[in-house]
């Protein structure tokens, strides 16, 4: 299975010189979306308490990741959706600035936790998200992605971790 052939390059999206890697032509084959949850769950061999993903194209493959791996799903959401009581990080995107939350109660102390998003940029979300997971005292075994945009170096901000992606540009 080519995956590269299922992310379609959208040049100048959603700002001047951004290449916007679109993922839903892989969203509409479910033999492929199954095919790389496969995958992903293949390169974990001890037990996961939660899948995180991150809003909201981290949606897309966390849930039936989690699903897979017989965990329980949280989101991160970016600031001001999340009803009940949250945690807070700001961080840089690639283009622009946001905030992200989590429930207070998404994750028990010691809890081994996946992180999932489809992309690793310059790894702004990314670290935050797992700031976020760690001030709750969630051990991170892995940050797994679709794609990962090797030359912003996300890696860098994200050091000491287990980092896998599926694709490489
Ligand atoms: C995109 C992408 C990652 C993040 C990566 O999300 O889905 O979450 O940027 O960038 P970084 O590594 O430079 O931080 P975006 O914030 O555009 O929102 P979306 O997922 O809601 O589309
Ligand atoms: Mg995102």
């Amino acid at each position: 299975m080519n995956i590269k052939s299922l992310i379609r390059n959208v040049p100048n999206f959603p700002k001047e010189g951004i290449s916007y890697k679109d993922v839903t032509p892989l969203l509409l084959n479910p033999e492929a979306m199954d095919f790389y949850v496969q995958k992903w769950a293949n390169q974990i061999d001890s037990p996961i308490d939660k899948v995180v993903g991150i809003e909201s194209r981290g949606f897309f493959f966390a849930t039936l990741l989690a699903k897979k791996l017989n965990a329980g799903f949280v989101p991160i959401r970016k600031s001001g959706k999340l009803p009940y009581q949250t945690l807070q990080e700001s961080y840089a995107l690639e283009y622009g600035k946001d905030e992200l939350e989590i429930h207070t109660d998404a994750i028990q102390p010691r809890e081994r936790v996946l992180i999932h998003d489809d992309v690793l940029a310059t790894g702004g979300t990314a670290k935050a998200a797992c700031n976020l997971v760690e001030r709750l005292g969630g051990e991170i075994v892995q940050c797994n992605f679709l794609i990962e945009l090797s030359f912003l170096e996300g890696r860098n901000q994200l050091p000491g971790r287990e980092i896998t992606s599926l694709i490489q540009y």
